[in-house]
């Protein structure tokens, strides 16, 4: 048999497998429970990636919790178990994934693979360094360390009850009207969760570089988002804008910044994701994300249950994802030509 139809054949029995997975999960003889799936804290072994999902994925065992060897039907399972997440959608982000791997086996990847430079990874990341950043200099950590010693204290009567036990312990008291950044607690000390001098990377969280994220998605006493109100979500437009204000701080910090169409894709595809994962639109209202949902994912790496997130009951779907691309896309197209027509923010 010819190699392509070969190739062909395979992927529609791999497809009819996934659907098969899917059809269970729809008539209800896998029920997936969240209390089968608490979050831990990494330990210094676990291998994580520059995608705050995925290593929410990990961190609640719905992908293998020491973050190696995944394969692509894990992957599938983990995305629809958690939150509901196409197969096909699944399936073409992790043929991606698997370029990456350094497993040893072409059908696996490990979570770091996946912070190889140029392959998903890309410059313009929200919470993560980029390549050729500017190291943060030891005044700018002395900075955050005064800043947020300064927000914990403030914010310690905003505590709630730590119900896990780990390191990020101090962070807990994230909710809609917390307009600090406390991201510097997220502190797991193997996985560099502060931005440690000695281990800059594109990998782990940065908080640094979130931290100049956080106002422009609203969560700032003094900067409200583009409606002009803080209600606690992000909308389309508010991500939008934000994503384009950072890149271009970003391009501004560093000569060697860079990123290609493909890049761009990628980074309006992780907008679009977290709007629509932690949006309403799954429940036929407007797409606008829950702020203190998108901040749980991204400082603690960790889905949201607690705080009332709840896997959609519609599956999201690539129709779905690529419908919110174009309302980005259209809102980044607005704001490059008010720019240039010299009308931008
Ligand atoms: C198979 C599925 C997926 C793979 C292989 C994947 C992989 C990646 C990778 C490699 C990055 C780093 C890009 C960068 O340089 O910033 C990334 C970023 C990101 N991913 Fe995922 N991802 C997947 C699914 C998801 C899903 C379902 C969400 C839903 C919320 C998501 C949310 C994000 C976000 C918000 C970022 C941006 C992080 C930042 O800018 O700092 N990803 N992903």
């Amino acid at each position: 048999m010819a190699l392509g139809i070969k190739i062909k054949v395979r992927s529609f029995l791999t497809r009819l497998l996934l659907r098969g997975v899917e059809v269970v999960h729809t008539i209800g003889f896998r029920k997936v429970k969240t209390e089968d799936y608490p979050w831990q804290s990494p330990s210094a072994e676990d291998r994580r990636s520059p995608c705050p999902m995925l290593n929410a994925l990990a961190n609640h065992g719905y992908l293998p919790r020491d973050g190696k060897d995944i394969s692509v039907p894990s992957l599938v399972t983990a995305l629809l178990d958690a939150i509901h997440l196409d197969p096909d959608v699944t399936i073409y982000a992790g043929i991606k994934a698997l370029e990456t791997s350094t497993t040893g086996n072409a059908l696996t990847f490990h979570l770091d693979d996946l912070a190889q430079h140029g392959i998903i990874e890309h410059d313009g990341s929200l919470s993560r360094h980029d390549v050729h950043a500017p190291r943060p200099s030891n005044d700018d950590n002395a900075d955050n360390n005064a800043d947020n010693n300064a927000d914990n204290n403030a914010d310690d009567n905003n505590a709630t009850d730590n119900t896990v036990d780990d390191n990020n312990a101090d962070d807990n008291n994230l909710n809609a009207d917390d307009n600090n950044l406390n991201a510097d607690d997220n502190n797991n000390a193997d996985h560099n969760n502060t931005d440690d001098l000695n281990n800059f990377n594109t990998n782990d969280f940065a908080p640094s570089v979130w931290a100049t994220v956080l106002p422009r998605l609203g969560a700032n006493s003094d900067v409200t988002n583009v409606n002009g109100d803080d209600d606690g979500l992000i909308s389309i437009e508010t991500a939008a804008r934000a994503r384009l204000a950072h890149i271009a701080a970003a391009r501004a910090a560093a000569p060697e910044f860079s990123m290609s169409a493909d890049d761009e894709r990628e980074s309006v595809r992780e907008t679009s994701l977290y709007l629509l994962v932690f949006g309403e639109g799954t429940l036929g209202r407007a797409w606008r994300a829950r702020r203190e949902w998108v901040r749980v994912l991204f400082e603690q790496e960790r889905l949201p249950f607690e705080e009332g997130f709840q896997r959609a009951t519609k599956m999201i779907t690539g129709a779905d994802i690529q419908e919110m691309e174009r309302k980005v896309n259209a809102v980044s197209e607005e704001q490059v030509n008010e720019t240039a027509g010299g009308g931008g923010q």
